[in-house]
């Protein structure tokens, strides 16, 4: 046990799947893999553990922000062995050549900030996405019936933003969309070693004001899961 997760040691397997939303941790277990196992409950925060096609995969939330996803990355890494994390997430787009429920691969991800930042001091360290993670996630994409674009995000620290120049600039310079995670998962794997890719689907549009109806969500979430699961068993 650590301080945030409850699993027994063994209860985590090397592969992590992490939503945001603890709630869609629980759908995605229960829909994609065979006998999950709930193996964290401490404040809500439902991780699952089961197989797909015979491979361990825990499925775990990541809460929102950095500094969320950042306890559960450190914990899951330097306790529990995790070697591969995929964040499935939600994005806002940036460009008006994706549309909503289209998917993003993070390649990189920009940042005014991390929760890892204090160590970097004068460095700007740049995070982006394990290659053999995004080839095979680009692969498994492709054949489906849902666009996927592959480039950089930007990672805020907000979502309810008072600069919006700041969305302004990360347009122009040809930031797909934003989320809030990404950039601490790619820097926090990055420390350890580790793989990490995040998988997106656009649920809010910045430039059109477009937003997915809740009613849309859990099936485009349901592409997003299937892609993350394949690239990381490629
Ligand atoms: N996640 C989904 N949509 C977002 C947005 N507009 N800003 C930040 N994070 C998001």
């Amino acid at each position: 046990m650590t301080v945030h997760i409850g699993a027994a040691p063994g209860q985590i397997a090397e592969t992590v799947l992490m939503p945001g939303d603890p709630l869609r941790a629980k759908w995605a277990a229960e829909t994609f893999l065979d006998d999950p196992v709930c193996v964290n409950e401490v404040r809500g925060m439902l991780g699952f553990t089961g197989t797909w096609k015979g491979n361990r995969v825990t499925i775990h939330g990541s809460g929102m922000g950095m500094p969320s996803l950042s306890i559960y990355a450190n914990e899951l890494i330097r306790d529990y062995g995790a070697k591969t994390l995929i964040r499935i997430g939600s994005a806002g787009a940036m460009q008006e050549k994706i549309a909503l429920r289209d998917v993003i691969l993070a390649m990189t991800a920009t940042t005014m900030s991390t929760p890892s930042m204090g160590f970097f001091k004068e460095l700007n360290f740049a995070p982006c996405a394990d290659w053999s993670l995004l080839k095979a996630a680009a692969e498994a994409s492709e054949g489906r019936d849902i666009a996927t674009h592959v480039g950089g995000i930007y990672s805020s620290d907000v979502f309810y933003d008072e600069r919006p120049d700041l969305n302004e600039q990360m347009t122009r310079h040809g930031i797909l969309g934003v989320e809030m995670e990404a950039a601490e998962l790619y820097t926090v794997a990055a420390r350890f070693g580790c793989r990490a890719l995040a998988v997106l689907t656009i649920s809010d549009h910045l430039i059109t004001g477009e937003q997915l109806p809740s009613s849309d969500r859990q099936s485009s979430f349901g592409d997003m899961v299937e892609i993350a699961l394949e690239a990381a068993f490629a």
